[in-house]
């Protein structure tokens, strides 16, 4: 497993994902449309900081990755990560990516605390935050809608004294 930036040429692919009805079962349906993608991808562009990365797997783009809304003052950013090839899920591959984004979050970015949100139901994602020592803190209660329900968002933590011990 790879990464490299994400540039513009990936943005047909991660709509695609984005589409993709097993991919985005328990994802939000934002950046559906190109334009939606292409406002995302300047805005995060447009903090050097941020880490946004595409997967590669088999020489294959297969998903992306992001360290967003850094807040420098309080020291806590989010992880964004979806594997948009789901024959590639349950290889390990999002644990590796996981860990590569805590590793940038926690020794070069110096946060304290790095967060993450999951729906209820995404038992992968669940258990994939807590194999990378994430403890759920609360929930959101339908604070979204996926299809055509409001959904309960999880929502994960790490601090970085926890890191430190893994
Ligand atoms: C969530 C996602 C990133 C996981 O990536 P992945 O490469 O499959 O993750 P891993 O293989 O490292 O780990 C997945 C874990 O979930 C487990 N798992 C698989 N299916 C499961 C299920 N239905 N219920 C509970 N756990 C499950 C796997 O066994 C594995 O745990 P293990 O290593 O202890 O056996 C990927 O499925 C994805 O991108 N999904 C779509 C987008 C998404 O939901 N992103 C997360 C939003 S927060």
């Amino acid at each position: 497993m790879k990464f490299r930036d994400l540039t513009m040429e990936d943005l047909d692919s991660l709509v695609r994902w984005r589409n993709d009805p097993v991919v985005t079962r328990h994802l939000s349906n934002r950046m559906q449309l190109r334009e939606e993608a292409e406002a995302w991808f300047h805005k995060l562009k447009a903090n050097p900081k941020i880490w946004l990365k595409v997967i590669i797997e088999d020489g294959q783009t297969i998903g992306y990755a992001g360290v967003e809304s850094i807040d420098e003052k309080n020291r806590k950013c989010e992880l964004v990560l979806v594997i948009g090839e789901s024959d590639y899920w349950g290889k390990g591959i999002g644990k590796s990516v996981l860990m590569t984004m805590l590793e940038y979050a926690f020794d070069t970015l110096h946060m304290h605390r790095v967060w993450a949100v999951t729906a209820r139901g995404n038992d992968r994602s669940e258990r994939l935050l807590k194999k990378a020592g994430f403890m759920q803190e609360g929930i959101m209660r339908e604070t979204i809608i996926i299809g055509e329900r409001f959904t309960d968002l999880l929502c994960y933590s790490i601090l970085e004294h926890e890191y430190k011990l893994i």
